[in-house]
């Protein structure tokens, strides 16, 4: 495990970690000065900026073309950097922005534990200048951190975790994504889909993220294990390392929950006008990802927030609706049993974990799509009584089964982008599996282009 961590790391090497930090210090530079607080010099002991000056873009590039003797953070610091008031300031502003969230602060007493969580923030100067640097450089994600911290906090909170518990999640939810900020700008904001190379870059942040924390001696080793684990997922498909449910940290998958949870929020529903409602059908198909004590938490809040039943789907159009949800069910069960078939085919005598993962995933799918009903018999003869008879009073439990199928979909495409990759390094000896998974491959493709 240690191997493939230092493998993650060295997709990014320190120099170019450096490179890209010291880029972003000269940009703050130009708001709050950045001073390097002591003489820095590469590592043939050549000066390269002076103890006192400030990290301008000349300093920039003259550290980013050598390796230093040690790690930049350590040698600036940065003036009027972000105070707990500060931070305490931002998470007030991030919620007053939704009152759904408002409320549910309110009702949950949250204040006050927010208020303790910020002043241990305070003593943490390392972390104070990498949440400065981002909230300059890189908004979108602070105000994200923001999001994912709050809600990681909510759910310490109902779980009732002891107090150093719930304040090192509070530390590890603010620090997730600081390994961002060591990662290309170009890659991050790229539009178009990343080829494997970009995609193990934007990995490396985890590794970079936790390497930074665990050279501070005051963070706890619970911070910085939460903060590798957070893009784990209790199905094996996460990374770094693809651990399983029983080899994760509670922390760390609290923070995994609520940073999915904000971004299918943020990305996928708010711009469709969906409520924070329609985020229990999406937890409930993704159950097999995450702790069940973590997510029932957080669907018991939800359903006891009373949230609007907002229906995003015209009452006129709704009609139509219902027959493409029926179309579409019709097309995903028979999708699904093709992939379940074909990974059965390949049997459990081969001995090859990554292969025995891919295999799981459709299982854990199984059991979701199991819960939910959706392949169940009888369910679309349901779907076309609620249309024929116009049952508008079941018209937001279709949105629902709406919500579930594209989950569905989500997760047979992101399998059939593992099995792709996954043949590009199959043993050549292994011709029938090899075999299966090209058809299953070609099926998918097949499946996914007739329901575009
Ligand atoms: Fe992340």
């Amino acid at each position: 495990m240690q191997e493939k961590m230092s493998a993650a790391k060295n997709h990014i090497d320190d120099h170019i970690e450096s490179s890209i930090y010291s880029a972003h210090l000269a940009e703050v530079n130009e708001t709050r000065q950045v001073i390097a607080k002591e003489d820095i010099f590469n590592d043939r002991g050549v000066l390269l900026v002076k103890s006192g000056s400030a990290i301008t873009p000349a300093a920039s590039r003259a550290i980013v073309q050598f390796k230093l003797t040690k790690p930049l953070q350590d040698s600036v610091t940065i003036q009027n950097e972000m105070s707990a008031k500060d931070l305490l300031h931002n998470f007030a502003t991030f919620i007053a922005q939704d009152h759904i969230l408002q409320s549910i602060h309110t009702s949950y007493q949250l204040e006050p534990l927010l208020e303790l969580q910020c002043y241990h923030y305070d003593a943490l100067p390392m972390l104070k200048q990498k949440i400065t640097v981002m909230s300059d450089r890189m908004r979108e994600t602070f105000d994200r951190t923001l999001s994912c911290t709050w809600f990681s906090l909510l759910i310490a909170k109902e779980m009732h975790l002891p107090p150093t518990d719930i304040t090192n999640i509070f530390l590890a939810a603010l620090a997730h994504d600081i390994g961002m900020l060591h990662i290309n700008s170009e890659t991050l904001e790229k539009k178009e889909p990343l080829n494997a190379e970009e995609w193990r870059q934007i990995q490396a942040h985890v590794v970079i993220g936790k390497t930074i924390l665990a050279a501070i001696p005051s963070v706890p080793a619970a911070v910085c294990l939460a903060v590798l684990e957070h893009h784990e997922r209790c199905d094996g498909t996460g990374y770094p390392f693809g651990k399983v449910e029983s080899e994760l940290s509670i922390a760390g998958q609290i923070i995994a929950l609520s940073d999915s949870v904000i971004s299918v929020y943020y990305n996928r529903f708010k711009p469709e006008g969906r409520g924070w409602r329609d985020i229990i059908p999406f937890i409930q198909m993704n159950n097999h990802a995450f702790f069940y004590r973590n997510y029932e938490v957080l669907i018991t809040v939800l359903r006891h927030s009373e949230l609007p039943s907002t229906r995003v789907v015209d009452h006129d159009a709704m009609l139509g609706f219902i027959g493409q949800v029926i179309i579409k069910n019709t097309q995903l069960k028979h999708w699904f049993n093709e992939i379940k078939d074909y990974m059965k085919l390949i049997g459990y005598s081969h001995g090859d974990r990554k292969l025995h993962a891919l295999q799981n995933v459709i299982f854990h799918i199984a059991t979701s799509v199991t819960a939910s009903g959706l392949f169940q018999e009888g369910f679309v003869e349901w779907l076309e009584q609620i249309q024929d008879e116009r049952l508008s009073d079941s018209y937001r439990q279709v949105e629902d089964i709406y919500l579930m199928q594209e989950e569905v979909i989500f997760h047979l495409q992101r399998l059939n982008r593992m099995v792709k990759i996954h043949l590009t390094d199959v043993n050549k000896q292994n011709v029938k599996i090899k075999e299966i998974l090209e058809s299953c491959v070609s099926r998918s493709d097949e499946h996914i282009k007739a329901m575009n």
